[in-house]
């Protein structure tokens, strides 16, 4: 049996999935001979830690209850750096002004010899070269599947299962936010301001709805794609953007009545960053609904090759990073 030690660097929803997903699929893990132990979680206030393995059912209860992890107020990148592990999961708020206090994090934990695997946007979207070069210098690995798709597995896919292709292309839709506005407008008939307001009592939106509405976060997912699948070394001011806030009713209507839905597309190619707007088919296969997310890659030897899953929640975001985590057990 192989044990394994990590720390969670944020419990929040996906921080909290991953804990509860390590709890539930303990056997699962143990009959292919892993181990995880979790030596360490921290929130905004502070942290819990135990060498000897946390009881993650009492930290989940605690969080629930208490509204905090915090046993004692050491600090996470005091965690990340002095706490003997060897993966640290990091879900901190995405933060895409300066990346903190993700940025920080990831370069202690590479610095300190720990492998990272991450849902958590920003650091990424600003100094991609700068984590992976920090990661492949101390011989250590850097994985973020969680980043992009939530659940939807498009760099393992690409960069492993795809990995003799070219990757010549990928469109998606990697906002699920901005994807159930769409489909309730085109649905229902209702206008923007009418579906955001559903949307924002169910959850789907956030009380300021910029980030997504305005096509900020699926720049963001571009930018990722672009740096990890085409090498390239672009930021958010690389992706011309444009958002869904001016959609009308009638637009989609007049869409459906041609057999096009309308969808908030990401398209990266060799030198092309592009997030807008487009009419899709509806039998398309990038035609998907709801708060579904969808990746359509095309490569010169597979053709083209379309994943579409669920793009967020706590769990689901958890499926990949335990996929990173096991990746990184298989391959260190
Ligand atoms: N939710 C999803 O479905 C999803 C999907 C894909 C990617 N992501 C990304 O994953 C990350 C986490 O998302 P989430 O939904 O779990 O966010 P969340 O619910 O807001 O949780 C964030 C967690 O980070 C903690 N935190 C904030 N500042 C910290 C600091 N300085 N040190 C240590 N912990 C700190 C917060 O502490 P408190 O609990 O004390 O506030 C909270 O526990 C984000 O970057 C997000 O963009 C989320």
């Amino acid at each position: 049996m192989k044990t394994i030690s990590l720390s969670i660097i944020g419990f929040g929803a996906v921080g909290q999935g991953v804990a509860s997903s390590i709890l539930t699929k303990q056997n699962y893990l143990k009959e292919q001979g892993f181990n995880l132990r979790v030596v360490a979680i921290s929130d905004s206030k502070g942290s819990e830690v135990n060498p000897e393995g946390i009881d993650i059912e009492r930290a989940l209860k605690r969080k629930n209850q208490e509204g905090t992890i915090a046993k004692s107020n050491q600090k996470a990148l005091d965690i990340i750096r002095e706490v003997e592990h060897e993966i640290v999961v990091e879900a901190t708020p995405t933060n895409i002004k300066d990346g903190e206090p993700g940025i920080s994090n990831m370069l202690g934990a590479f610095n300190s010899g720990r492998h990272v695997v991450t849902s958590n946007k920003g650091p990424l979207v600003l100094r991609f070269l700068e984590l992976k070069e920090a990661a492949e210098d101390n011989g250590v690995m850097f994985r973020y599947e969680a980043t992009v798709g939530g659940a939807v597995p498009i760099f393992n896919l690409i960069h492993e299962a795809l990995s003799g292709n070219t990757v010549i292309g990928i469109e998606g839709i990697l906002n699920g936010t901005t994807n159930y506005i769409l489909t309730r407008m085109a649905e229902e008939r209702m206008p923007y301001e009418i579906v955001m307001k559903e949307a924002q009592e169910l959850g789907i939106a956030e009380t300021d709805p910029s980030y997504d509405v305005e096509g900020i976060d699926s720049a963001c997912k571009l930018v990722i794609i672009a740096n990890s699948i085409f090498g390239q070394n672009a930021t958010y001011r690389d992706v011309n953007v444009t958002g869904i806030t001016k959609i009308t009713p009638e637009a989609l209507e007049l869409a459906s009545k041609n057999n096009y839905v309308v969808k908030l597309v990401c398209e990266a190619g060799k030198g092309h960053l592009t997030v807008a707007p487009r009419l899709v088919p509806k039998r398309h296969p990038l035609s998907v609904g709801g708060t579904l997310n969808v990746a359509s890659i095309l490569t010169d030897l597979a053709g083209r090759i379309t994943i579409s899953g669920k793009g967020a929640g706590s769990v689901e975001t958890a499926s990949s990073i335990l996929s990173d985590i096991l990746y990184i057990i298989k391959n260190s």
